[in-house]
């Protein structure tokens, strides 16, 4: 009886946590992440390059063609991002680069795993599979 009632408010924490319940919270980067600008903006040589990472690295999540409908996302919680949503293409590439620079499970951060280039060669990319796909 003691036991429970020592764990009742962790157990009302618990139930009141956001994740408990996986209700996904947004997403969202800092505001000075907009004003980073795109190093690569503009450069066609980098959508090639962060079209190779892209299938190699992230399109087993995310899909071929960036909808978030890989093999491997879709018992994910929350779903690999929809890159051709309206959401993320109003978002800034500052912003998501700095979303593939942190991480956040089940996503790894790529800080590590890449260079600065390589992700804004992919943020390139990205861009392109909007611009190809959206419907
Ligand atoms: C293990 C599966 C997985 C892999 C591999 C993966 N991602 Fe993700 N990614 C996710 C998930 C899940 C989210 C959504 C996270 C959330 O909203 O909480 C996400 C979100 C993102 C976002 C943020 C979208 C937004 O604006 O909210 C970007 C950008 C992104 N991924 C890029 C990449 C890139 C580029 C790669 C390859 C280097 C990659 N991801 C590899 C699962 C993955």
């Amino acid at each position: 009886m003691i036991t429970i009632i020592r764990m009742l408010p962790l157990m009302i924490i618990l139930l009141f946590h956001p994740n408990t319940f996986q209700v996904s919270t947004d997403w969202v980067a800092p505001k000075s992440a907009d004003e980073v600008i795109n190093p690569l903006s503009g450069n066609a040589q980098a959508i090639v390059q962060g079209k190779q990472l892209f299938t190699n690295m992230c399109a087993v999540c995310h899909g071929n063609t960036g909808k978030g409908n890989g093999a491997a996302g879709v018992a994910l919680k929350p779903k690999p991002a929809d890159f051709l949503s309206a959401k993320i293409r109003k978002e800034s590439d500052g912003a998501l680069y700095w979303k593939l620079t942190q991480g956040k499970a089940p996503m790894a951060s790529y800080q590590a795993a890449l260079s600065d280039q390589q992700r804004w060669e992919l943020i390139n990319y990205i861009r392109e599979l909007e611009r190809k796909y959206k419907d």
